[in-house]
Parts: C-alpha cells; structure tokens; sequence
C-alpha cells in the first residue's frame, strides 16, 4: 500500500492547503498517482502555540470535516514537530505522533546544526516511547556541514524522503548515501498546493524503485503492528 508520510492537505490549517475543495483535489490527485495512506502532518510550532489543546481540537475538526466527505484512500493524522528547545518536554507530544503508530515526524530547524537538537530527538524517543522520523533529512544541505550530518544519520531514526530530493543532484546523493547505507526510509510528497508543492508521487514513482517504496511500506506496516500489539 503506497503511502504518503508528508503532507498538509488538511484545510486551513496551515500554510498548506486553503479549503475543503483544495484538500480533495490533492487527495484526489494522490489517489490517482497510486497512493493509498496519506498521512496529515501540518506543522507544528511550539513557540505559536501558547494552547497546545487547541491546536489539537482544530486538526481533529480539520480532518473530521475531510474524513466525512468519504475519501478514496485510508487518512490518518500525525503533524509536523518542529524541533525546538523544550519540545521534548510537550505534554501533549504523544498526541503529534502519526494514529495509530509510534511514529513521529520530527523538522529539524534551518539553522546551523546544534547539538541541543540531538538531545530533544533523543529525548522524544526515549521519554516518550516514540520512533522519530526525520523529515527531508535531504533538505540541510545549506546549514549543516558534512559533519553535522552524519551526526544526524546516526541516530535512532527514521529518515523520511521527499519525491522533490529526487530532482536535484546534491539532495539526491543523500539519498543514495541513505540507501547504500541501508538506513530506514519513509516517503512523502510534503504537498502544499495545486501549484509549485502539489502532490507529486508520481515524479517519485518515476525516480524510485518500486521494491524501496515497498520497503517503505512495509516499514510503515510494522509499526502499525507493533503499536497495536504494545497497546493489546
Ligand atoms: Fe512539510
């Protein structure tokens, strides 16, 4: 089952898509590049949230009100945690973690790399009982140093790969590296839009072999299965 880890196709709910209409026709578009799970990560900052609660409440009206107009693929909630001092320490983390899973997708900042970030991941993961996964692990390029990143390719982690990564030859030898390395990986189109971020699977279904996307996918059953054992 293709699945789509990365998205904002929830409406108005963040920068990504801006109405119900909008939101269908992503998921719509999605559907017919062959995916079947879509997972609803908006973005989630710490320091623009004074009322994590409230945050939580809208997302569930957000999708509830998509969930209801039946969808053609499975939809499943999670959000897109920005890494930032103090994260770790959310009461509420748990709740950011994709449903059903002990997934969670983790954006490390676009700052130069620090290592107060490593012991935030570190400490989501270890207090919290959660698999971080690290979005577009591709996309540091510009902040971190070759060092820096291969501090972050060691951790515990999942790295979570955008289909754009694909089209540009320094993100997608990060990619390659990955592979070679034979990390864990989980795909996403990280869709915004219609327009410059729409749902482009079909770009990565282009790019990708079909048996590393099945990988990912049976990478992201597994811990379907392994949460719902934890919680028999
Ligand atoms: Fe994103």
């Amino acid at each position: 089952m293709l699945t789509d880890v990365h998205t904002h196709v929830l409406p108005n709910m963040d920068d990504g898509s801006q109405s119900l209409d909008m939101s269908l026709e992503m998921l719509t578009r999605l559907h017919a590049q062959g995916v079947e799970r879509v997972v609803a990560t908006p973005h989630f900052y710490l320091h623009r949230e004074p009322d994590p609660a409230a945050y939580l409440t809208k997302r569930q009206m957000r999708f509830d009100a998509l969930v209801e107009q039946q969808l053609p693929m499975e939809l499943r909630l999670g959000a897109e945690v920005a890494i930032e001092q103090g994260i770790s320490d959310l009461p509420q983390i748990r709740a950011l973690a994709i449903t059903g899973t002990d997934l969670i997708l983790l954006e490390l900042p676009y700052v130069p790399y620090q290592s107060w970030m490593e012991q935030e991941v570190h400490a989501i993961a270890v207090q919290q009982g959660l698999t971080p996964v690290i979005a577009h692990v591709h996309r540091y390029l510009m902040w971190y140093s070759q060092e820096d990143l291969e501090t972050v390719l060691g951790w515990d982690a999942i790295f979570q790969i955008n289909a754009e990564a694909f089209e540009s030859f320094r993100q997608k030898r990060i990619v390659k590296e990955l592979l070679k390395r034979g990390l864990p990986v989980l795909f996403g189109s990280d869709c915004h839009n219609l327009s410059d971020r729409r749902p482009n699977f079909d770009s990565l279904l282009r790019k990708a072999k079909p048996e590393l996307l099945q990988q990912a996918d049976r990478l992201f059953a597994q811990h379907i299965l392994s949460y719902s054992t934890a919680q028999a």
